[in-house]
C-alpha cells in the first residue's frame, strides 16, 4: 500500500468513528448535564423558595401580587423562562407573567419532586415541578421553567472541540503509521480499529495485550476516558437502577474496581452463645443496624470487625480471630475484637450508652460523662483502629464505619491508612448544638468525626445540625451548598442516606398466608378468632416510648370501652442494655404499667396487654406483623425505625395500618401512616381508634403506597449511594494524582 493511503485510511476510519459514535455520545452526554444541572437548581430554589412563599400565601388577600412580584424576583436570575405555583388539587394557583399555557401541573397528591423537556418551535424548555411545604402542611409544587436554548448553543461548541480534539489524535495516530514502517499493516488496522470501534476501550488493562503496542498508550488513555464517562454515567442513572443485591456488587465490580470493603461496627451480625446445656447456639442480635449491614456484607463479601460478645464466641473463630458467616452459606467473615469486662463497662456501657445514646437522643434522660468512661472509649476506637489497618490488604480500601461507638475512630484509621476512604454512618439522631456542648470532649468526638470521607445521616435534619454544631465548636470551613466542611486540609462530605431493609426481606420467604398466622398466633396467646391485635416490636429502651404506647391503649379503653375485649396488644421487647440503671428502672416501669392496665381492662383469659421480654427471631416478629392488625412504633426520638419499615414490608396482603410517631426519622418517608405525637395521649388513642376501623380500601391504598416506597428505597440503595459516592471520589482523587504525575513529568523534561 502506498504510504499515503497508509495514512489517508486510518483518518478516515478514525473520523468515521467520531462522527458516527463520539459525537452523538457527547451530544447526549452534554443534553443530560444539562438537564441535571437544571433539576439541582430547580430543586435549590424551591428549597429557597419555601419559607417566603409559605408566608406570602399565608393570608389570601392581595397574595397574588406579592407571590408575583417574588416570582418576578426570582426570575432575575438567568435562564429562567418562567415561575408557577400549583396548589395540590394540580391546578396553577399563582404564575409568572411569561407563563407558557403548554405546561400543566402534575396530577393532584403528586408528592415527588419530578422534571420533562417540552419541545417547543423556539427551542426546548425544562420544566421541574418541585414539592413545597408551608407550616401547615404541603403547598403544592413550585414550577420551574427554564430556558434550555442556551444548551444547543453549548453543545454546538462542545461539539466543534470534541471533534477538533479526535481528529487530532487521529491524525497523529495515522502519523504513527506511516513513520513505523515495518509494522505489520495487518495486525495494526485491526488493532486501530478494535480501538476505535471502542472494543478495545471496554476491556480491562490486561485485554490491552491483543492491542499493537504503539497504540497502547493512547488506547490506555482512551480506556481511563471511558471508565470517567462511565463513572459519571453510573452517578446519574442511579435513579434508574433497581436496587438489589445484584446492582451492589455491579457498584463494587464496576465503580469501585474490586476494591476491598471493611465494616466496623460494635455489634456482631451473628453471636454464638452457649446454653446451660452446653451447646452453642447462633443469635441475631437486636439491632436496627445489624439488620440493615447484613445484606450488604453479603453482597459485597467483605470483613466485618465487631466485638465478640457472645459467651462461645472464642470457641468459634480460627486462629485470626475470624469466623466465616452466614452459617449455613458462609459469603464473609467476621472479625471479632475482645473487650476485657473494664473496657466492654468503659467504652460500651459507659461513654456509648450512658453518655452520647442519651445526649444525641431528645428523650430526657440525662447523660452522664466519667472521664474514666472517656479513656476505655479512646482505648477501645484505638485497638479497632488497629485492627483495621491489620485486616486491610491494600492501602486504600473503603471502611464502613457504624455508629456512635467508634466517633474517633475514622480520624485514628485516616492516620494509619491516609489513602483510605472511609464512610462513617451516624445511625442515632444528631442533636442540636445547644444539646451537644454540654459534652466534655466535644471538639475530639467532632475531629474524630472528620477524619471520615463521608459522613452519613439519616436525614437533613440531623446533617443541618452536624453542620451547626461543627460551625459552632470548630475552626472549620462549613459549606452547606456542597454539603462539605473543610477542615485541617482534608474534607468530608456529610449527606443524608436515609436506610431501609432489604427487599424482600428474607424472613419473609417462610411466611405463611396472613390468614394462617393470624390463626397461629391467636391460638398461640389464647385469642379469639375476632380480636382485633396490636403489635409493637422494640428493644427495651426508654427511647421507644413503650410506657407512652401502654398509656395509649389505656386512654382508647377509657374513651371507647367498647374495644375492651375485643382488642389485645402484643409488646415484644428484647431486653437491651441491662447493666444499665436506666434500663432496669425501664424493665420494671413497663412491666409494671402493663400489669396495672390489665388488672383494670382484664377479664378471665383476655389481657389487654401481652408482654414478652425476650429475644424473638425475624420469623417470630414477620409472623406477629402479619398476624396484626395495628403496629405502634411511638419512639420518643428515633434515627430512622426500621421495625416501621419491616411491618409495612410484611404485608404483603396491603392489609394493617401503622401508626407511626413523629419523631421518627421513618416518619418523613411512610407519610400513608398515622403520624403521632407519643406524649399525646389522646392524640395516639384517637389514632388506634381509627386504625381499627378503617376500611380494607383505605388501608390497602396507604399500604401499597408505602410498600412502594420501602421496596424501592430499600437497603441496597442505601448502601449503593454510599459506595457510588465513595466511587466518586476515588476516582476524583486518582484523576487528580495522574493529572499531577503528568504534570511533574513534563516539569522534568522540560
Ligand atoms: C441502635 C444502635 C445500634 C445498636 C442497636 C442495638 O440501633 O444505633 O448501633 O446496635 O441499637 O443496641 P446494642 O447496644 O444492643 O447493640
Amino acid at each position: 500500500m502506498p504510504l499515503s493511503l497508509r495514512f489517508v485510511v486510518p483518518l478516515a476510519l478514525a473520523l468515521a468513528a467520531i462522527a458516527y459514535a463520539v459525537v452523538p455520545l457527547v451530544d447526549r452526554l452534554t443534553f443530560q448535564w444539562f438537564v441535571r444541572d437544571l433539576d439541582a437548581r430547580g430543586a435549590l430554589i424551591a428549597q429557597t423558595a419555601q419559607e417566603p412563599l409559605s408566608e406570602l400565601v399565608r393570608d389570601p388577600r392581595g397574595a397574588k401580587q406579592r407571590v408575583q412580584r417574588y416570582f418576578e424576583r426570582i426570575m432575575q436570575g438567568e435562564r429562567i423562562f418562567a415561575i408557577g405555583l400549583c396548589d395540590r388539587t394540580g391546578h396553577l394557583a399563582f404564575a409568572s407573567p411569561t407563563w407558557p399555557q403548554t405546561v400543566r401541573c402534575p396530577p393532584p397528591g403528586d408528592k415527588e419532586a419530578r422534571s420533562w423537556v417540552l419541545q417547543l418551535k423556539d427551542g426546548p424548555l425544562h420544566v421541574s415541578a418541585n414539592p413545597v411545604a408551608g407550616d401547615s402542611g404541603p403547598l403544592g409544587s413550585l414550577m420551574i421553567v427554564h430556558d434550555m436554548s442556551f444548551v444547543e448553543r453549548r453543545s454546538a461548541d462542545t461539539k466543534k472541540y470534541v471533534l477538533w480534539l479526535f481528529a487530532g489524535i487521529a491524525a497523529v495516530v495515522a502519523l504513527i503509521t506511516m513513520v513505523i514502517a515495518e509494522i505489520s499493516w495487518r495486525g495494526w488496522v485491526a488493532g486501530l480499529k478494535a480501538l476505535m470501534s471502542g472494543e478495545t476501550l471496554l476491556r480491562s488493562p490486561l485485554g490491552l495485550a491483543g492491542t499493537a503496542p504503539e497504540l497502547r498508550p493512547i488506547a490506555r488513555d482512551l480506556q481511563a476516558l471511558v471508565r470517567d464517562l462511565e463513572a459519571e454515567r453510573a452517578g446519574r442513572d442511579e435513579s434508574q437502577t433497581t436496587w438489589g443485591p445484584e446492582a451492589l456488587r455491579r457498584i463494587l465490580r464496576q465503580d469501585l474496581k474490586g476494591d476491598e470493603v471493611l465494616i466496623v461496627s460494635n455489634r456482631e451480625p451473628y453471636v454464638h452463645v452457649k446454653r446451660k446445656d452446653n451447646v452453642i447456639e447462633i443469635q441475631r442480635p437486636a439491632s436496627g443496624l445489624v439488620t440493615a449491614l447484613e445484606p450488604i456484607v453479603r453482597a459485597c463479601s467483605g470483613t466485618w470487625i465487631a466485638h465478640g460478645a457472645g459467651s462461645a464466641d472464642r470457641e468459634t473463630v480460627d486462629k485470626n480471630d475470624h469466623v466465616m458467616v452466614p452459617p449455613e452459606r458462609p459469603a464473609y467473615r467476621i472479625r471479632r475484637v475482645w473487650l476485657s469486662p473494664e473496657e466492654e463497662q468503659g467504652y460500651y456501657y459507659g461513654f456509648a450508652n450512658e453518655g452520647l445514646w442519651p445526649l444525641c437522643h431528645i428523650a430526657h434522660t440525662r447523660p452522664v460523662f466519667r472521664a474514666p468512661d472517656w479513656e476505655y472509649y479512646q482505648a477501645v476506637n484505638r485497638r479497632f483502629a488497629e485492627i483495621v489497618a491489620d485486616e486491610a490488604h491494600t492501602e486504600d480500601p473503603i471502611i464502613l464505619v457504624q455508629d456512635y461507638h467508634f466517633a474517633l475512630l475514622p480520624r485514628m484509621v485516616r492516620e494509619r491508612l491516609p489513602r483510605a476512604t472511609i464512610i462513617t454512618f451516624w445511625h442515632i439522631p444528631w442533636p442540636n448544638p445547644e444539646a451537644f456542648g454540654i459534652l466534655p470532649w466535644r471538639e475530639e468526638i467532632l475531629d474524630g468525626l472528620l477524619g471520615s470521607s463521608i459522613l452519613g445521616f439519616h436525614t437533613q435534619f440531623h446533617c443541618n445540625n452536624f453542620f451547626d454544631t461543627v460551625d459552632r465548636f470548630l475552626e472549620a470551613r462549613v459549606d452547606r451548598e456542597t454539603f462539605s466542611i473543610s477542615y485541617g486540609g482534608d474534607t468530608t462530605e456529610v449527606r443524608r442516606y436515609p436506610i431501609s431493609i432489604e427487599w424482600p426481606p428474607a424472613a419473609l420467604q417462610v411466611q405463611p398466608p396472613v390468614a394462617e398466622c393470624r390463626k397461629r398466633v391467636r391460638e398461640r396467646f389464647g385469642l379469639a378468632p375476632e380480636v382485633k391485635l396490636g403489635v409493637g416490636v422494640d428493644r427495651l429502651d426508654y427511647t421507644k416510648g413503650i410506657l407512652e404506647r401502654f398509656s395509649a391503649i389505656e386512654r382508647l379503653f377509657e374513651l371507647e370501652p367498647r374495644w375492651i375485649g375485643k382488642f389485645a396488644f402484643i409488646q415484644v421487647a428484647a431486653p437491651s442494655r441491662s447493666s444499665i440503671d436506666e434500663y432496669q428502672n425501664l424493665d420494671a416501669d413497663v412491666r409494671a404499667l402493663a400489669a396495672r392496665i390489665n388488672e383494670r381492662f382484664g377479664k378471665g383469659d383476655y389481657q389487654p396487654i401481652i408482654l414478652r421480654i425476650e429475644h424473638h427471631d425475624a420469623a417470630q416478629v414477620y409472623e406477629l406483623y402479619r398476624a396484626s392488625e395495628v403496629c405502634i412504633v411511638s419512639s420518643l426520638h428515633d434515627g430512622m425505625n426500621l421495625v416501621a419499615k419491616e411491618f409495612v414490608a410484611a404485608r404483603d396482603d396491603e392489609q394493617g395500618v401503622l401508626i407511626l410517631s413523629q419523631f421518627t426519622g421513618a416518619a418523613r418517608e411512610l407519610a400513608e401512616s398515622l403520624i403521632v405525637n407519643p406524649y399525646d395521649f389522646e392524640q395516639s388513642a384517637a389514632a388506634l381508634h381509627l386504625a381499627l376501623t378503617m376500611s380494607p380500601e383505605e388501608q390497602r391504598a396507604r399500604m401499597r403506597s408505602m410498600r412502594n416506597l420501602v421496596q424501592e428505597f430499600n437497603v441496597f440503595r442505601w448502601a449503593g449511594r454510599m459506595l457510588l459516592d465513595a466511587a466518586r471520589m476515588r476516582h476524583r482523587t486518582r484523576m487528580l494524582a495522574r493529572t499531577r504525575a503528568a504534570r511533574r513529568k513534563a516539569d522534568a523534561a522540560a
